[in-house]
């Protein structure tokens, strides 16, 4: 099954990591090989060759060689080349999607579900093409025109995550295409075969319409290739999609040779079900945003504020439906399957450890709690109570299904809980009162970077900015006018009178 898969995504049972560029994968080894591994079963899938010194300095001459023709194509024109990168897509979205499944270790449907995040992106970016707007300004000084325009800013560095392992990278690539830059990707090294075959669909696409190479792809068995992408001042905007504590070293290391950062960290998102909360929303908006993606997403809900009122009745209502889910465990390319396994040992072994020390603190597990003894790297999807917001493991991402559930009395009490933790990437609140929602959407309201009402905290579409404040990073991706940070902004006065009247009424007269 698997062989096929790979062989219909132009995979085989060895990989170059490294797009050189006119069609060419290298042929180099001697810099590690990655073997990921299918969570599902722990057997490696395939293998592929880590990129080497020399190779990472062809690709980047490579790129900006490309960067110098593309970023003089005209916007709309480079919107088209993302259409037909969107068509690939479309056409590969079973295969890849099912790929994402099998090396990441999401369901079908939510690998399908990537894919077509990947799609809408390419679509939003063909019209985002023709909507590269800056202002106008009227000048303080006769005969003058002034305006501001954005340009191409270069070459970007992706460096993206293994639980979105192509969604992020098309996000920032697409955008980053239509505004004139060149891609330089890095993906997880546990995720390399998605990256590997969306870059084929891609760049086969690019080249049977006649563009040139615009996205590049390098592959690191370690860290240091992405250190030194990081560091590389060629690159002026790395695009980071990670941990908190990762990405708070990489805004330190671009920021010193004042590059451009885009961070998407962690989140610690809260959902809040105040006491008039339509139940029949709540419940699977928190179950699917706690357990989906067996809680690997940065939107994942790992906390749940529940009025007192209600807090009885809605756990046990959860832990039923959690004990439901437990029955649709297993193999995410089953697509009778609701939940997959966390991607990595390491994964299970944080999951016990935040488990036990949950435990410690006094939380009581009220279902779940255990990894299942069987091959691949499964675990039950977790509740547990009796912590207060403050504890220490509440206050830290856990990158599994663990739902911590709380009680609150006033409002006021639950939003400040909701913004309690260093985090601040997306948040919800299940109301049907106007004004606890107006409430919680304004400036006292939720300190996030998504606000959600009566709906869950995860799933966002691609047409709204994504990202979050705090350790978050500050980050937007996708859509609004996200498109900005792939652009430098440029304003331009020009002065079309017979004299040189200086701005603020300066008199320097020779
Ligand atoms: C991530 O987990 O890194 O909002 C991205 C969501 C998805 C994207 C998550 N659209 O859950």
């Amino acid at each position: 099954m698997s062989a096929s898969l790979l062989q219909a995504l132009g995979l085989g049972a060895t990989n170059s990591g490294t797009y050189l560029g006119d069609g060419r994968w290298s042929g180099a080894s001697g810099a590690g090989v990655l073997r990921p591994a299918n969570p599902t079963t722990g057997e490696v899938i395939a293998e592929v060759q880590a990129t080497t010194e020399a190779d990472y300095e062809a690709v980047i001459a490579r790129a900006q060689a490309a960067f110098k023709d593309w970023r003089t194509v005209p916007a709309p024109r480079r919107g088209e080349a993302i259409r037909l990168c969107g068509d690939a897509l479309r056409r590969n979205k079973d295969a890849l999607g099912s790929l994402v499944a099998l090396e990441m270790g999401k369901s079908k449907a939510e690998g399908d579900g990537e894919v077509q995040e990947m799609i809408d992106i390419a679509d939003f970016a063909v019209g985002q093409s023709r909507m590269l707007y800056g202002y106008t300004m009227h000048s303080e000084r006769p005969g003058h025109r002034m305006y501001e325009q954005y340009q191409p800013l270069g070459l970007v560095g992706i460096i993206s995550a293994f639980n979105f392992p192509v969604a992020v990278w098309a996000w920032n690539s697409f955008l980053a295409a239509i505004c004139g830059d060149v891609c330089l990707w890095k993906p997880s090294n546990k995720t390399p075969l998605t990256a590997i075959a969306s870059m084929k669909i891609c760049n086969e696409a690019l080249k049977e319409g006649g563009f040139p190479d615009i996205f590049f792809l390098v592959n690191d068995a370690g860290t240091a290739l992405a250190e030194k992408l990081v560091d590389d001042r060629r690159i002026p905007l790395i695009s980071f999609t990670g941990s908190t504590q990762v990405g708070r070293e990489v805004a330190v290391k671009v920021a010193r040779r004042l590059g451009r950062c885009l961070l998407e960290l962690g989140g610690n998102n809260a959902i809040i079900l105040d006491e008039s909360a339509d139940l029949k929303l709540a419940i699977p908006g928190i179950v699917f945003g706690a357990v989906g993606t067996a809680g690997q997403r940065c939107t994942t809900t790992r906390r749940l504020i529940v009025h007192e009122s209600i807090y009885d009745d809605v756990l046990a209502t959860l832990v039923k439906a959690y004990q439901q889910v437990e029955g649709k465990i297993g193999d995410p390319q089953d697509t009778a399957n609701l939940m997959g396994p966390l991607n990595s040992r390491g994964a299970v072994e944080q999951f016990l450890a935040t488990v036990e020390k949950a435990k410690a603190a006094g939380g009581k597990v009220e279902t779940g709690g255990t990894a299942l003894d069987r091959a691949g790297h499964f675990v039950l999807p977790t509740i547990v109570t009796g912590l207060k917001n403050s504890d220490e493991v509440v206050q830290h991402e856990t990158f599994a299904p663990i739902l911590y559930v709380m009680k609150y009395s006033t409002l006021d009490e639950a939003i400040e809980m909701q913004n309690g933790v260093p985090q601040g990437l997306s948040s919800s609140i299940f109301t049907q009162n106007l004004k606890a929602a107006e409430r919680f959407l304004s400036a006292a309201g939720s300190d996030c970077g998504i606000a959600n009402v009566n709906i869950g905290t995860s799933g966002a579409e691609i047409g709204g900015a994504f990202g979050g404040e705090k350790d978050t990073g500050g980050g937007r991706e996708s859509g609004s006018d996200a498109w900005k940070v792939y652009m430098r902004r440029q304003t331009n006065t020009i002065n079309y009178s017979d004299s040189l009247p200086l701005a603020q009424g300066i008199k320097f007269d020779l």
